[in-house]
């Protein structure tokens, strides 16, 4: 999604802005542009090809200036070209920069219009422009602040903006609600950003905006008001976790290297757990924990495949009855709510608009208990709920969700063991067992992430293919899911994912020669089912292509490639089997020359709709 950059200093903050935008560009964009403040002027540059283009073109322009914002555009009103890159100006006066969605751009688009207001551009950040502009005129006589915070509170929807006005040097007003923005604090120097990491090597001080703040930053401070308008004192908190996110290392590409840091991820998100307690979750968690009778979990994309999967562990291990929800359906579905359950949100960024709408949402129907599992510790999901269990994956840069998901996976497993234990189905022998396999999954991701080689060679085939069908079974069958979400978002080859006993009613027509079948194949009770499934597939000529589990008795033969997996996991097996399917998508867009970490289209942190 968007990513805003803004400054106030007394040197020439350009290139530290470009800089932020092309460690913000993992969010994904189709824009960019950036506007200083050049003497008495506003002056900017626009660019619909890469952060790289801008650089060049401020290179060549020698556009520089002591107050600057910046922007990295994903289209939602109006397509990708210049004109509705932002920064958007109002009357040659204004400078901003949005994040999110206008949802009455049109009443006040009419109204400004009525104003005398020209609209250049077809988004919905120019009404904002023009609204910033015409307060300042008529109400705040002059006060781009006092501008800013009228301007917000005639808003509807999610937006988070930096604006500065030409009259006013070094003075930046920054603003969010429903979109992320922080303040990076400097020496006699002060900024805005989406995400810290934008500022990391710039400093590492951070205030998090909450929602509704607006925020003024000069050379010496910054003044912040809540919702309210009262004056509002947020913690600044010290953040160095981005050293290091942006080097790729030995890795062509961040998906990549973040694959292949699953195994530490995995061992920073178990650190410290000696024990299945609820106060994993937070201080006061066995309370609510100890009384809920069901979950209800709502994710978007790869974390509500996570859910998927966490449905069968709470199911089995815990006995809990456990509902998993697209959070965009959930949250303008007319559902019945139980104010017993427990509402798990399930976010990699914390941020994503549709989740913490069904959130709210959830709240706004009664439900009290709410717990986040979130690889963000400063979002507003995790801030918006009572309890929480943090991942520490570490940044997340490439746009396809990986070491995210096998985090994600494993604090789930520590919630269904909690919640087993509390509800008398987790005896001392089986903690400790399952605590072992958990300490032991680093080794065991390693010795999957060996097999690279020998998927690097079907993904040579992979990328010769129009579409590919993906097969698991039970606990198995979101593993499938998230395997074709990944092959299609990154290499551009459609897929799907089916139950495997659901070939037969449907898609089985779809295979021939032609069709690669995936299929994910641990060794555990559904093996044989899945066998004869595999069956039905070469009958029709379909080309195998199997991750098996040693002892499963699937070998290669014609039609049927195996690769064969370490020894079966367990119920934590899935963590194992998805890797496979993360390196097959990786290498068949390396093969197919794709954009890999900033696949056409999508944003890492959709807050938007
Ligand atoms: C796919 C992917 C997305 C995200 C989804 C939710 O690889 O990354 O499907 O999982 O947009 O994002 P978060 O987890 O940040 O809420």
């Amino acid at each position: 999604m968007c990513g805003i950059v803004g400054a106030v200093a007394q040197r020439n903050v350009v290139s530290i802005l470009v800089e932020g935008l092309r460690r913000l560009e993992y969010r994904g964009y189709d824009s960019c542009g950036v506007a200083a403040l050049a003497g008495d002027r506003l002056e900017r540059a626009r660019s619909v090809a890469r952060v790289a283009d801008l650089a060049a073109q401020v290179e060549q322009s020698g556009l520089g200036g002591e107050t600057a914002i910046a922007h990295t555009r994903w289209a939602t009103h109006g397509a990708p070209v210049t004109v509705n890159a932002h920064p958007i100006f109002s009357c040659d006066e204004i400078a901003l920069v949005h994040n999110g969605i206008i949802e009455n751009h049109e009443a006040l688009r009419e109204e400004l219009r009525g104003q005398g207001y020209e609209f250049v551009s077809q988004t919905d950040t120019e009404v904002i422009a023009h609204l910033v502009h015409l307060l300042l005129k008529n109400h705040a006589a002059g006060d781009l602040f006092k501008a800013v915070r009228l301007a917000t509170k005639r808003l509807h929807g999610a937006y988070a903006i930096a604006v500065f006005r030409k009259q006013e040097p070094h003075h930046v007003v920054g603003a969010r609600a429903g979109s992320p923005l922080v303040v990076g604090l400097g020496n006699g120097e002060n900024f805005l950003a989406s995400d810290a990491l934008a500022l990391a090597g710039t400093t590492d001080q951070f205030i998090y905006l909450e929602e509704g703040d607006v925020a003024e930053l000069t050379l010496d401070g910054v003044n912040i008001v809540d919702r309210d308008d009262a004056p509002a004192q947020r913690e600044v908190r010290t953040v160095t976790a981005y050293s290091g996110a942006v080097d790729l290392g030995p890795y062509r590409h961040y998906m990549q290297k973040e694959i292949f840091e699953q195994p530490r991820a995995i061992a920073d998100t178990m650190e410290g757990v000696a024990a299945i307690t609820p106060e994993l979750f937070g201080a006061k968690a066995a309370d609510t924990l100890g009384r809920v009778d069901s979950l209800l979990i709502l994710a978007c994309g790869t974390s509500y495949y996570s859910g998927l999967t966490a449905k069968y562990w709470l199911e089995s291990i815990a006995r809990i009855p456990t509902q998993v929800e697209v959070a965009s359906e959930y949250r303008y579905r007319d559902s019945v709510p139980n104010p017993n359950a427990l509402v798990v949100v399930i976010s990699q960024s914390g941020e994503t608009a549709d989740t913490m709408a069904a959130l709210q949402h959830a709240q706004s129907l009664g439900h009290q208990h709410t717990l986040a599992v979130c690889n963000v510790a400063t979002s507003a999901m995790v801030r918006q709920t009572a309890l929480h269990y943090l991942t520490r994956a570490g940044t997340e840069i490439g746009v396809a969700s990986t070491k995210a998901f096998t985090t994600q996976l494993a604090a789930l497993f520590l919630l269904t063991l909690t919640l087993a234990k509390l509800r008398g189905h987790l005896d001392a022998a089986q903690e400790e067992n399952y605590l072992t396999r958990l300490r032991h999954l680093p080794a065991a991701l390693n010795s999957v992430l060996a097999l690279e080689p020998q998927i690097i060679a079907w993904a040579d085939e992979f990328a010769r293919k129009d579409n590919a069908l993906f097969l698991g079974r039970g606990l198995h069958y979101p593993i499938a899911l998230e395997g074709a979400l990944k092959l299609k978002e990154i290499s551009y080859i459609h897929a799907e994912a089916y139950p495997a006993g659901e070939l037969k009613h449907g898609p089985l027509a779809l295979v021939t020669e032609a069709m690669p079948v995936v299929t994910v194949a641990p060794n555990d009770t559904l093996v044989e089912k899945l066998k004869s499934n595999m069956q039905e597939v070469r009958a029709r000529g379909g080309q195998l292509y199997v991750f098996a589990d040693a002892d499963t008795h699937i070998g290669n033969g014609d039609g049927i490639h195996v690769i064969r997996m370490p020894e079966h996991y367990g119920p934590l097996s899935p963590i194992l089997h998805v890797v496979p399917l993360q390196l097959l998508a990786y290498h068949t867009a390396c093969a197919r020359g794709t954009d890999v970490d900033k696949p056409r289209n999508l944003a890492k942190s959709v807050t938007v709709e």
